[in-house]
Formats: C-alpha cells, structure tokens, sequence
C-alpha cells in the first residue's frame, strides 16, 4: 500500500500513548453527565441494557471501522475518506460526508462546552466552600441560580473554548499524551470515592434496582433510539472524530486490541458514574428524569456529605474539566488537520472552529433561560416542549450520529477492500474479523436504518 511512508502526519509515540488519547477523547461529559440524565429520562436499567447492548454490537464495531478508515488514509476525515474512494474506483464525493462530519463536530462542540462551563463554575464554587450544608433544595438552587445568568454562562463557556483552542493550537503530542494518563485514572478514582460514599450514605440498593433490573414494558423506538445514540455519542464515532486518532496511530498497533481498551474504560466510568448519583438521587427524593442538571445537582450534596468534601469537590469537577477538555480537543481536531491539509493554516482552523462552536453555543445557553419557553419545532407534533439545547442534542444523538454511522459502515464494509481491511487491521481473515465484518455490513444498516424509519415515520 505504501501510504504511510510520507504521511505528514504526526503520529502517537506508542500505542500507550494512542490509548490513552482515545481514551480521553470517548470519556468526557457523555460518561459522567449525559449518561445518568439520559438513563434517567428514559426510564433506567431498559435504557441501560439497549446501550450497553448497542454499545457492543453496533457502536464497538463502528469505531474499529473510524480506525482503520483513519490509518490508512492518513488524514483528516474529509481527505481520508475521498482519497480512498478513489483510491477503490469510487467517487471522490466521499469527500462530502466528512466535511458535514467537521460541522457536526462543532454543532456538538456548542452544547459541550456550555455544560463544561458548568462544570468550570462548579470546581469554582467548590473551591469557594460552596459544597458545604448544601441539601437538597439548596443543590437544586444552586445550579437554577446559575443557568440564569447568561453572563457567568457565557464567561465559563467561552472560557472552556479558548483552553480547548490552546491545546489544539500546540499540536497532538504536546497537549494530549501527558495530560490523559493522569486524568482518566484520576477521575476514575473520584468516581469510585462517590460510589463509595453512595454506598454508605445513598440509596444503593433502589439505584442498581433502577440502573440493572430493566422494566421491559419502558422499551420504545424511541428511547432504543436514544440509547443507540448515547452508545455512539460516547465513544465519539459517528462524525470521523475516530478517524483522526486512526490518523495518528503507529502502524504496528493492533486495532482491535487498542480499541477494546478505549471501550473498556468509557463504560466503566459511564457505569461509575450512574452508581454515584443515582443512589444520591433516591436518597434524597430527586427526580431521576431531572434532566441535565442531574448530576450538577446531585453531587454537590454527596460532597456536602462528606469528608473534605469542598477539596474533593473541587478536585472532582477539576479532573470532570480535563476529561471535557480531552474530548473537546478531539472534536476541533478535524477541522484543525482539514485546514492545514488546505494550506489555509491550523490556526485559522482552529479559530474558526472555535468561534463557531462558541456562537451556536449561545443557543445552548440561551435555552435554560431565556429562550427557556421558546420551541422553534413546536409546530412539528412531538417537539412542542423542545428548546434549541434538546434539539440539537437529540438531533445529534438520533440522526446525526446514526447517518454517520450507517455512512462509515457502509465505507469500511463496502468500499475499502476486504484485503485492504484486513491488512490494515493486521489480522487473519478467521472469526473475529467475520463478526466484525458481519456486524458492519449487516447488523449496522439494518438495525440503524430500521429505527431511523421508525422513528421518523
Ligand atoms: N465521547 C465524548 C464524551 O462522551 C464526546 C465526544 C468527543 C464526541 N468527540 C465526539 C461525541 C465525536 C460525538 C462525536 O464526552
């Protein structure tokens, strides 16, 4: 193949090195926020078990599939995927879905660095002793308190975007490696201190009941939909994010095996982090459908609770932080590596995905006061009650993401080559790789178009 050799990429010194950026890339808000409120939502353990479900089947595979779309082609989505289309005999307008995956990328940048703006406010907040004698009520009106406030929304957001745009600026290893390797154990282990607590204090027993035990009678297209959705949306596949760490991997590293680990850790901290606030939740009579301000609700009373709870607070929300920002960077990467590739400069790039992101990101804002009642779809039956921050989410989650994934799938399964697949994967053709190809070609399109069908119809 020969398409590596003069690659102006800059790769990953090791695959320690490639895990972890991965790593730090899946695990973000969508583990610790967006999970607990989503499951929360949709009614629990039925939730929980069509995610991690989907989580195996369809999305595991998909970002295998991102990988080795990204190696061999080397470059940033757009490239990547037209240079091997044609490459295959096929149309170079492969082009297209990986620049709609760029924008994407910044649609989902918008509302992710508004909730990481929240969590800049909180280690603030906790750092100024504000997680002490906090019950219940005080919790809830400590987080209303500051989605009313556009100024401090607006300044923590875009305060999170410019430290993303910073490490962006400076480039793969500079900012990332370090960085990851200390993070995503550290917050794993505030995690497993939570559960601890959650354990002695909380309602444990009501909360694995709720997250493990599934009410069947709870599954609908819809909310398979939604969990489908969180399954990509957390291991970030679906809009060529992957790709670009594929781009960066060394080319002796196994893919399955780097990827397995990379799955691995995003769903021990997703389930971590349900069996921290969930047993808070029951414990002091909270609304599990709260929305997304579950977990900014229920854990400042867990550290209220506790010993140093204000420096463990801080410290949590700190390392919440890092995780957000490792995620972030993944999703400006993109279109920093497509306009460098254009001559047009990673800096413009990354300033102009910057100041994009920021800007849809006022919609965001905006939806938790004062646009709070304002539903631009509210003639469409089914979005009467949808502010701009839903919509975009569940856009994301339920069409975005899906139509990405079937897209890919249908790359890696049906234009590349089975030979060029296999060499790029370094594995024999033997039973691994047939249930991978299998869940690419078939399970993928049909169970992903059949609910997009189902749910738009
Ligand atoms: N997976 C990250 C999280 O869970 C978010 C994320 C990063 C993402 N890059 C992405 C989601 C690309 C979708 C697509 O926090």
């Amino acid at each position: 193949m020969g398409h590596k050799t003069s690659s102006p990429i800059e790769k990953f010194s090791s695959r320690l090195a490639f895990v972890m950026a991965a790593v730090g890339a899946a695990v973000g808000l969508g583990n610790v926020w967006k999970f607990p409120y989503m499951a929360g939502e949709n009614g629990g353990a039925a939730f929980v078990m069509v995610y991690l479900l989907g989580l195996v089947v369809i999305s595991a595979p998909i970002f295998v599939a991102e990988v080795v779309i990204g190696r061999r082609g080397a470059a940033s989505p757009p490239e990547a995927l037209s240079k091997q289309a044609v490459e295959h005999g096929r149309s170079r307008h492969w082009r297209i879905p990986g620049l709609f995956g760029l924008v994407a990328a910044l649609l989902v940048m918008s509302f992710y660095s508004v909730v990481a703006g929240w969590t800049l406010d909180y280690m603030v907040s906790g750092a100024s002793g504000q997680f002490t004698n906090l019950d219940a009520a005080g919790a809830e009106s400590q987080f209303a308190t500051l989605q009313a406030s556009v100024p401090r929304l607006l300044f923590w957001q875009g305060g999170f975007i410019l430290m993303s745009l910073a490490i962006v600026a400076l480039g793969v290893r500079a900012g990332i490696e370090r960085a990851v390797t200390i993070m995503t154990p550290a917050l794993g282990l505030l995690l497993i201190a939570l559960v601890v607590y959650a354990l002695i204090e909380g309602a444990m027993a009501e909360a694995v009941t709720y997250l493990f035990a599934p009410d069947f009678s709870k599954l609908t297209p819809k909310m398979v939909m939604a969990a489908l959705g969180q399954a990509f949306f957390t291991l970030s596949v679906g809009i060529g994010g992957v790709m670009m760490f594929g781009a960066y991997l060394p080319n002796n590293t196994s893919i399955f095996q780097a990827s397995l680990l990379v799955i691995a850790a995003d769903t021990a901290v997703a389930l971590l982090a349900g069996l921290a606030i969930f047993p808070i939740v029951f414990a002091n009579g909270l609304d599990p459908s709260g929305g997304p301000g579950l977990l900014f609700v229920t854990l400042p009373i867990a550290f209220a609770g506790m010993p140093f709870g204000g420096l463990l607070g801080t410290l949590f929300f700190f390392f919440l932080l890092l995780a957000a920002l490792t995620s972030a960077i993944s999703l400006y990467e993109p279109t920093a590596a497509w306009f460098s590739e254009r001559g047009m400069g990673r800096m413009t790039g990354t300033l102009v995905a910057g100041i994009a992101s920021w800007l849809l990101g006022l919609l965001t804002v905006f939806s938790f006061n004062i646009w709070a009642d304002f539903h631009p779809l509210a003639f469409i039956p089914g979005f009467e009650d949808k502010t701009f921050f839903t919509l975009i989410t569940t856009g994301i989650d339920t069409l975005v993401l899906p139509i990405g994934a079937l897209l890919i799938a249908w790359f890696a399964g049906r234009v590349l080559s089975r030979q060029a697949v296999l060499d790029e994967l370094g594995v024999k053709d033997g039973p691994l790789f047939k249930l991978w190809l299998f869940a690419i070609r078939r399970v993928t399109p049909v169970v992903v178009l059949a609910l997009l069908v189902v749910n738009l119809v």
